[in-house]
């Protein structure tokens, strides 16, 4: 089994939509994954067409230690992808979390004993620094870190890193970030291109190259917003889309890079 978290302190990077999307392809190619939802906002629960305001346990009472994580765990719509829901509480255990030892390792032990069910354990993370973040990285095999094309993406690796350096040095957790995602891509237009314009996100790609062992990107497309309504990783809403395919694929360097034993 391997864990992956999914990443970045700034809001609406495209963590959720990469979570959710891998573990689709993932799940088509027989894969059992878990995808646990560590985000109070509860967007990887609704995105797998879960209702976050009628569940029973939830990641909350995991992480505040009243459950085992198995018994939160559902079943969703979609063949081999299992769920460890959220919901809006999962606020409210943060402050919980401040005030116990071993507070950025609740989640690591509380997968150990699941670790054996599952091919991918893959961690939706919220946006901030707090200790949710910090549980999905202890708890992850390999971190995938999702941004958005902006000028400032390099400047939130730099930021990013700092993170991971601080946990470093405060657990002796080694951080793995191992692939990035730009998200929401658009090539420049056409004409840009005639005029001989480069593409901006081209020259971000290549900054990224230095901190990770394969950048990938994926355009922008509707289909995205229209999966996430009808609560579908976009695998089996429309797997030929161009989104969906830009996913496939980093689903199949997930599943090769695994078999070569490179994560
Ligand atoms: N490739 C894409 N094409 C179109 N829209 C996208 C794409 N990827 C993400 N989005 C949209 O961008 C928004 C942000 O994406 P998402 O929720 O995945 O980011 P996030 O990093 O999980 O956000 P947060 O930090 O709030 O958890 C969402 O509305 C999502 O539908
Ligand atoms: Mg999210």
């Amino acid at each position: 089994m391997v864990s992956i978290a999914f990443a970045h302190h700034k809001g609406g990077t495209g963590k959720t939509t990469s979570c959710i999307s891998i573990s689709g392809y993932l799940a088509l190619r027989g894969k059992k994954v878990l995808v646990i939802d560590l985000d109070p906002q509860a967007n990887a629960t609704s995105a797998l067409g879960i209702d976050r305001n009628s569940m029973g346990e939830s990641m909350y009472d995991v992480m505040i230690g009243d459950v085992k994580i198995d018994d939160a765990i559902l079943e969703t719509g979609v063949e081999n992808i299992h769920l460890a829901p959220a919901t809006l509480d999962l606020v409210g255990a943060e402050s919980y979390l401040y005030k116990i030892n071993n507070r950025i390792s609740i989640l690591k032990r509380g997968i150990e004993s699941i670790r054996k069910y599952y091919d991918y354990i893959l961690i939706d993370t919220p946006p901030g620094p707090g200790l949710f973040i910090i549980n999905g990285v202890v708890a992850s095999d390999y971190i995938i870190v999702t941004l958005d094309p902006s000028v400032f993406a390099l400047e939130g690796i730099e930021s990013l890193n700092t993170i991971f350096d601080d946990i470093n040095e405060s657990s002796g957790v080694k951080i793995n970030p191992w692939l990035a995602i730009l998200t929401r891509c658009n090539k420049g237009s056409l004409f840009a291109r005639i005029r001989g314009k480069k593409d901006p996100v081209e020259g971000i790609r290549k900054g990224m190259k230095g901190f990770f062992d394969s950048v990938y990107t994926v355009p922008y497309g509707v289909e995205v917003y229209e999966a996430q309504l009808k609560g579908m990783p976009i695998s089996h809403y429309k797997p030929k889309c161009k989104v969906g395919v830009a996913y496939k694929k980093i689903a199949e360097e997930v599943i090769k890079s695994c078999k070569n034993r490179k994560i």
